[in-house]
């Protein structure tokens, strides 16, 4: 890996076990890259084992654990914590990024639909974080976790109905977690993304469970996955709280709409033209 002078990743990760859901591409996959990069060890989930074993050995190999994972399988969450601790002996980190989104209306989403998206955006964080959390205490020993969740987390726009739900209640969720386990000393990091260039439209499932199998323009005007990830990983050595990546303008007026004129925000997403 090629560093310009002055831009070498600090090293307050190095030897730390991270542990990334959704590593198989887009923000996980380069965030896996930059936390290897400052030395972290990581155990790397997601569906894909191939596209995992394709970033391990990216990442050198070394030092790189794979753990294949459904997040929203439901399956208890003590196994597989302790399944991801074996690996190196501990985790630090828990990075929540496995995600998926819509691309729907409401009323033409089968109720299955909007369960499964809920399963792998909330409740999969939520069964993974709480089991880590009682993990820790019984070692007497801490860490962070890390939820990456979306400026749709924030506001609510047409077509992302249970995706925007799902976001919503994360915040609502590990706000209040961050508030109950900040004396064990562990913390809680928010990572909100606008937009950034990767599959996540692709994969985004339509009302009847299919692919939407499509670049959006959003995401094509997008920042690079590796740019959200030096964001995200200085946000991890730094203890940071919440941070936002990739807002558009756009996305901004509308984030500070929220706050200032919610009147009208609603008459302009009533007419806005989403894809
Ligand atoms: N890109 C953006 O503009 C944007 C904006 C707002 C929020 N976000 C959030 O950022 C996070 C990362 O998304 P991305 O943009 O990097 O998209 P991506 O390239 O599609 O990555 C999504 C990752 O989640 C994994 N995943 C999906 N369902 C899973 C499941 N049930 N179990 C385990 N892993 C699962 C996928 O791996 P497998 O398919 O191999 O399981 C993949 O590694 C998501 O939470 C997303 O909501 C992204």
């Amino acid at each position: 890996m090629i560093y310009l002078t002055g831009m070498r990743p600090s090293k307050r990760l190095d030897g730390k076990v991270i542990w990334i859901t959704g590593a198989s591409s887009g923000i996980g996959e380069a965030l896996a890259y930059a936390l290897r990069a400052r030395g972290a060890r990581l155990v790397l989930s997601a569906r894909r084992l191939d596209r995992l074993n394709d970033v391990r050995e990216r990442c050198g190999g070394e030092g790189v654990s794979l753990l294949p994972l459904d997040v929203a399988s439901g399956e208890p969450a003590a196994p597989i914590v302790r399944a991801a601790a074996a690996a190196f002996g501990s985790i630090d980190v828990l990075v929540n990024n496995a995600g998926v989104s819509q691309r729907s209306r409401a009323v033409e989403t089968d109720p299955a639909v909007v369960r499964s998206i809920m399963s792998t955006n909330f409740f999969g964080p939520v069964w993974l974080s709480t089991e880590l959390v009682r993990y820790w205490r019984e070692r007497r020993s801490a860490g962070q976790i890390v939820v990456v969740t979306s400026a749709v987390g924030k506001l609510a726009t047409p077509l992302r109905s249970a995706y925007s739900a799902s976001k919503h209640a994360a915040h609502g969720y590990f706000n209040a977690l961050r508030a109950e386990v900040a004396r064990d000393g562990i913390g809680v990091l928010l990572v909100v993304p606008g937009y950034v260039r990767t599959e996540i439209s692709f994969a985004a499932l339509n009302g009847d469970g299919t692919r939407h199998g499509v670049l959006d323009p959003g995401q094509a005007r997008g920042i690079r996955p590796a740019d959200a990830a030096e964001r995200i990983a200085r946000a991890i050595e730094s203890g940071k709280k919440e941070i936002s990546v990739g807002l558009d303008v756009r996305t901004s007026v509308a984030l500070a709409l929220a706050w200032l004129a919610p009147p009208l925000l609603r008459k302009a997403l009533e007419r806005a033209r989403v894809t």
